[in-house]
């Protein structure tokens, strides 16, 4: 048995982080859970947006599985997702995104995985405001040590799972000493896993124009924070939206699971989120605790799923609520 820290969050979070609870009880994952919150539910129970006993859970689990967290803006808070990462040196945010039959895309072949740097570059934290003047100075910090992790991740991923491809994007133009660290730092890779026998660099904007128009000629993507969040995005929108992708942050003892999109309040508390992206995390999840069968007979039900539209939730086209898409998915199992 795995335990788990479970972090429902906010706005549409409990509504999927249910889905996958009721799933996994079906499958009979071996897997309990840890329940503590985090973000504003947390922020109204206990009065701390991460409680402490969140904190003394995952450093007991070491394992994480997170529904999205909204941080309030303008009130002096730090972001959740932020903290977390750099509290416990999450330094991957690993984000797959592959079409699906039954998912309908304007491009076929899509099977890519995007490594973003997840603990330096804008999200360092190193903000400062001047009232007097009206300057805002948001200061981008990579480190060559940082570079080095996250490019040798990508490779090592790549190397593993027998992909041959990895192509690293920066703005080395522009940005001369960050692009070449992050140049140095991939090169450096490259050499060191020679079965990775393709490595190529992009200029960021290009990488953007290029994904849109040919994505399927990429394979594993690195990059740094800022355009790894934005890239990911993109990519969502490539393979089906939001509502389809899931996201890892992993350090080198602990990882916490969780998918690329927010809390979505546009839509929270009406039973129209897809639960997809969390679900999907959470096989990712299963693969890192070495249930690869448990995942594997989880994402076959899932898929059979797709392929009948009025089975899936609005986002992708279809009229079947969370729970009922749930309920699908169990029934197939
Ligand atoms: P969002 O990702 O929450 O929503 C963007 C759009 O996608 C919305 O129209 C939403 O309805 C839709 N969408 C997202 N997930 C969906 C799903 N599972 N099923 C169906 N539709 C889905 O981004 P937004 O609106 O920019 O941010 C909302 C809040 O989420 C903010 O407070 C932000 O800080 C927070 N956030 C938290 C993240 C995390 O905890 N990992 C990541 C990104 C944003
Ligand atoms: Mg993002």
């Amino acid at each position: 048995m795995h335990l788990v820290t479970l972090i429902p969050g906010d706005g549409i979070g409990p509504e999927i982080t249910q889905s996958v609870v009721d799933i996994f009880a079906a499958a009979q994952v071996p897997v309990q859970w840890d329940t503590h919150n985090a973000g504003e539910t947390a922020l109204a129970e206990s009065g701390s947006l991460l409680p402490q006993g969140l904190y003394d859970s995952l450093e007991r689990t070491k394992v994480g599985l997170k529904g999205p967290v909204t941080t309030p803006i303008g009130k002096g808070f730090k972001s959740v997702n932020i903290t977390l990462r750099q509290k416990y040196d999450l330094y991957q945010n690993v984000r797959p995104a592959q079409t699906t039959p039954g998912i309908k895309t304007r491009f076929e072949g899509i099977d890519l995985v995007l490594f973003r740097e997840n603990t330096e570059g804008l999200y360092a934290g190193l903000e400062m405001y001047d009232e007097r003047l009206g300057i805002a100075d948001s200061i981008s910090r990579i480190t060559v040590e940082g570079c080095r992790k996250i490019c040798r991740a990508a490779f090592a991923y790549a190397s593993k799972h027998g992909r041959k491809h990895v192509t690293m994007a920066h703005k080395g133009n522009i940005l001369k000493n960050a692009g070449k660290l992050m140049l140095d730092a991939a090169k450096a890779a490259a050499a060191e896993f020679p079965e990775v026998t393709f490595y190529d660099d992009r200029i960021i904007d290009n990488m953007c124009m290029q994904l849109v128009g040919k994505p399927e000629q990429f394979d594993v993507i690195v990059t740094t924070n800022l355009f790894g969040d934005i890239l990911s995005d993109l990519c969502a929108g490539l393979v089906g939206g939001l509502g389809v992708v899931s996201g890892a942050n992993i350090g080198d003892d602990m990882a916490i699971f969780e998918a690329v999109h927010g809390s979505a309040p546009d839509i929270a508390g009406q039973g129209k989120a897809n639960p997809t992206a969390l679900l999907r995390s959470a096989l990712m999840m299963l693969e890192h605790l070495g249930e690869k069968e448990h995942a594997a007979r989880i994402e076959k039900a899932l898929n059979e799923t797709f392929l009948q539209k009025e089975q899936c939730t609005g986002d992708l086209g279809g009229k079947a609520s969370t729970k009922e898409f749930t309920q699908f998915i169990i029934d197939k199992l």
